[in-house]
């Protein structure tokens, strides 16, 4: 059965609400082409998660916020999510976790991108999803804390698996380049 899914940004102040559209893969798919989709650049921000050059289909500005989470993506059937998560005041991981849209709260975390000198981010922090297929997460001083270091790997396409939580980098043959619970930072 077909599902449909939706992507969340949680805006500043206004709240635009885009019927959900069943995804084309018949399943519980996110999927993103960087190179038709250009660089894009989600910022994590006290009211939520805002995302320059977001696709015109599939997505939402939720009406609520959560407060221990900044959602980017999420399924709205009770699975995954990806987000900012708070892990301290003005400390944040990008992480993956269970997300429960029926009442706005989330669940264990999955999986968090692991920095190399540190792994939590502040307030202003960016997700950017590049066309040259890398993600890179970055302080609000644009300090680079972490990416999954595949700008020349000749990846085409993201997928985020809402079922399982996996998020998959494939080259434009179909081979996987980086897949997030291969690259695990959560201890
Ligand atoms: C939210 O809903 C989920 C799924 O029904 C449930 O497992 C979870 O315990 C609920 N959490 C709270 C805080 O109500
Ligand atoms: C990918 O693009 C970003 C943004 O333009 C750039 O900072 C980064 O160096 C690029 N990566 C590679 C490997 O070229």
């Amino acid at each position: 059965m077909t599902r449909s899914f939706l992507l969340v940004l949680l805006g500043v102040g206004t709240v635009l609400l885009f019927a959900p559209q069943a995804s084309a893969q018949g399943s519980n798919i996110f999927e993103w082409n960087f190179q038709e989709r250009g660089d894009a650049i989600c910022t994590n921000l006290a009211t939520g998660v805002t995302i320059d050059n977001h696709p015109p289909y599939a997505m939402n500005v939720a009406g609520f916020s959560e407060s221990d989470r900044n959602i980017i993506a999420y399924d709205y059937n009770d699975i995954y999510a990806l987000g900012f998560e708070k892990y301290a005041p003005g400390a944040f991981y990008l992480s993956i976790y269970k997300w429960y849209p029926s009442n706005n709260t989330a669940g264990s975390v999955i999986f968090r991108a692991k920095g190399i000198t540190t792994s939590t981010v502040d307030e202003g922090a960016t997700l950017s999803i590049l066309s040259n297929g890398s993600l890179d997460l970055k302080d609000s001083a644009g300090n680079l804390v972490w990416s999954t270091g595949t700008g020349s790997a000749g990846a085409t396409r993201m997928e985020f698996n809402m079922d399982d939580g996996n998020i998959i980098l494939y080259h434009s043959t179909g081979a996987i380049v980086w897949e997030s619970r291969l690259n695990n930072g959560l201890d």
